[in-house]
């Protein structure tokens, strides 16, 4: 592997570069971290639109795909126009199998499963990262799956279940051999959940047993973490998760080079009220307005702080279940900011 200090280098100026996923090309080595409740379709099309590299919908249970139940329907929906990834989780393959025909035939460039969730409800039923318990359950699935489409096939995992299970390298070994395209870790074990900080160093144990690309996910953030990560992993692209709450744009900004990619752009009231908007028409008015609160109290917290001046506009934004009143105070919160900072 190359010295740490020399892929620095390398990873500044690389990230506008493309990547090739078995014929799938990235815009970019930015992608967008499937978060449920969180990269839902208003979400991932304003990071498409402001360049990620790749957005990932948030988790599907794949029995419900099968099903045909709405919200797991809703979850498959394409927008933007760059690549997008639909993200099963399960526990049996013929599930997954299924569920993967379904994401297919929605528009999924790649379907990726999910071996990372640490969700008790998930891994009680044994499903998300329970899976990198039972490998040889884990390589059911995958294989099912890869078996089942045309399109390239992904995994979402963890470093291992607990410190003395560190088996991340050795499930994506397997996976490749079963046909797996690209790999994204997780650098925390499950029982970890999200405490403590993310070992970018040992998902180099994965990038070196694999020759697919590996995109390394874990607290990053700003220019540096992206720096340091990709240094540390050798991976080929990272992933950014929480750092993109109420940054929706901030993929793409940090494969431009952005030193804080969740800066809020120019116009950014505009930003929020077509958020809010697409929020309404996604989800319905009923459901659109408290869905879209989490944003919103993002939002203002990226540009009021938490202070005073931002508890005072989170409550007038996230209180109020009329969608009048909250357009309104959306205009009047950003429009003010606007005349602040000039
Ligand atoms: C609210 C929330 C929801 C998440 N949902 C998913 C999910 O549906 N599928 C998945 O693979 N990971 C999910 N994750 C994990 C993230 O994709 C990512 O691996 C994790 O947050 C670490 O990256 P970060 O530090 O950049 O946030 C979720 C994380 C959060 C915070």
């Amino acid at each position: 592997m190359a010295h740490p200090s020399i892929l620095a280098q390398q990873s500044v100026s690389a990230l506008d570069a493309s990547l090739d996923v078995a014929g799938v090309r990235l815009r970019n080595r930015v992608v967008l971290a499937p978060m449920s409740g969180v990269s839902d379709g208003p979400f991932r099309a304003i990071a498409d639109a402001y360049g990620a590299g790749m957005v990932v919908s948030e988790m599907i249970a794949s029995a419900q795909l099968a099903e045909g139940e709405h919200n797991a329907v809703q979850r498959t929906q394409r927008v933007g126009t760059g690549p997008f990834v639909i993200q099963l989780a399960g526990r049996e393959a013929r599930w997954m199998a299924e569920g993967a025909r379904i994401a297919e035939a929605s528009g999924a460039d790649i379907i990726d499963i999910n071996m990372g969730c640490p969700a008790r409800k998930v891994t009680g039923g044994s499903s998300g990262s329970a899976l990198m318990r039972d490998l040889d359950h884990a390589l059911t699935l995958i294989e099912a799956t890869v078996e089942a489409v045309q399109v390239p096939v992904a995994l979402k995992m963890r470093l291992g279940w607990d410190d003395e299970s560190l088996n991340a390298p050795e499930l994506a070994r397997r996976a490749e051999n079963a046909g797996v395209q690209l790999l994204t870790v997780h650098g925390r074990t499950r029982c970890q959940f999200f405490k403590g900080q993310a070992d970018w160093e040992k998902i180099s144990a994965v990038k070196s047993v694999v020759s697919v690309p590996v995109i390394a996910n874990g607290d990053i953030c700003t220019g540096a973490d992206i720096t340091k990560a990709l240094a540390l992993s050798g991976a080929d692209a990272v992933m950014i998760g929480r750092g993109a709450y109420g940054a929706p744009w901030a993929a793409g900004a940090a494969a431009e080079g952005a030193s804080d990619p969740g800066a809020m752009p120019d116009g950014v009231g505009e930003i929020v009220e077509g958020h809010f908007e697409a929020m309404l028409e996604y989800y319905g008015p009923f459901l659109g307005v408290r869905n879209a609160r989490k944003h919103l109290g993002w939002y203002v917290t990226r540009a009021h702080g938490d202070g005073e001046t931002g508890r005072h506009w989170r409550q007038r934004l996230c209180q109020s279940d009329d969608v009048v009143e909250v357009r309104r105070n959306i205009r009047s919160c950003f429009n003010n900011l606007e005349r602040i900072a000039a």
